[in-house]
């Protein structure tokens, strides 16, 4: 290879690990950490809102108990997916989740859209005795959570500090909190916080959501805009 058609950096190669290590960290910043002071990135839905002290509880034992290493916690937008838990998960439904607990193993069904699909005194059983409803389960028991009342020590520097990281609680809930806890067990936490699951969000919201991010200009659905999309030629 001729001289001339070697590059100047290429022929010193500390300064080339450097200056490729600067051009990658460049492209770094730009992809990843500039879209998170994008406007629109982040998609609000209206009727998603905090979680209950109760509902809060009940994600920390959710969370103290591991069951996010069995279960997931997000609908991927896949036919199959959809067909078997619902509607897809969106982004906004996790905003007041520190931290999200989407998980990555399957070993139970998913639970994102677990709310309302079982009456409370379903998930009671199945909890005490999993395998009293489905013979083959191998879930583990949690009957335990019936007996053990809640400690509502602990909520108002747990909502506290969520305030902190931008939950909207206000004044008022977190002094209310600890009174909501009194008398309630570990059980009535998990079955209050699987219930709301998926919820937050109505049809109608998603509906919104979804077509405001696919930006369809002068038609109001996405079918709408594919009737109207005409190809030369074919009928
Ligand atoms: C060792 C893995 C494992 C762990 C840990 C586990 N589960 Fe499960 N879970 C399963 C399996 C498998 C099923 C499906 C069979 C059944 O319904 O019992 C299931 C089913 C469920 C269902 C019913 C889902 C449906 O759509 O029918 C709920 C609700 C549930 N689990 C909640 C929990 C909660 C809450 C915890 C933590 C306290 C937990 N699970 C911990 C394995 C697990």
């Amino acid at each position: 290879m001729s001289d001339q058609n070697v590059n100047v950096l290429e022929r010193k190669p500390v300064i080339l690990i450097i200056v490729t290590l600067l051009v990658i960290l460049i492209g770094s910043v730009v992809t990843a950490l500039l879209p998170f002071f994008m406007e629109g990135m982040e998609v609000k839905i209206s009727t998603v809102r905090p979680y209950t002290a109760l509902e809060l509880e009940g994600r920390d034992i959710y969370m103290r108990e591991g069951c996010n290493n069995c279960h997931t916690q997000t609908v991927r937008p896949l036919r199959d997916e959809v067909l078997r838990y619902g509607e897809f998960s969106k982004s906004g439904e996790f905003a007041y989740d520190h931290p999200f607990l989407w998980g990555s193993k399957r070993t139970g069904p998913d639970l994102a859209r677990i709310g309302g699909k079982y009456p409370d005194s379903w998930h009671v059983q199945h909890m005490i005795d999993p395998r009293s409803i489905v013979k083959e389960s191998n879930m583990p028991a949690y009957a335990f959570m019936a007996t053990t009342p809640l400690d509502p020590s602990t909520i108002q520097s747990k909502m506290g500090a969520l305030r902190t990281v931008g939950v909207p609680y206000t004044d008022e809930d977190i002094s209310a909190a600890p009174g909501l806890l009194t008398g309630k067990t570990e059980m009535d936490a998990m079955v209050a916080y699987l219930q709301v699951l998926g919820t937050m969000i109505n049809k109608a919201a998603v509906e919104t959501v979804v077509d405001s991010a696919l930006v369809v200009p002068d038609s109001t659905t996405v079918a709408d805009s594919l009737n109207s999309i005409s190809v030369s030629g074919v009928k």
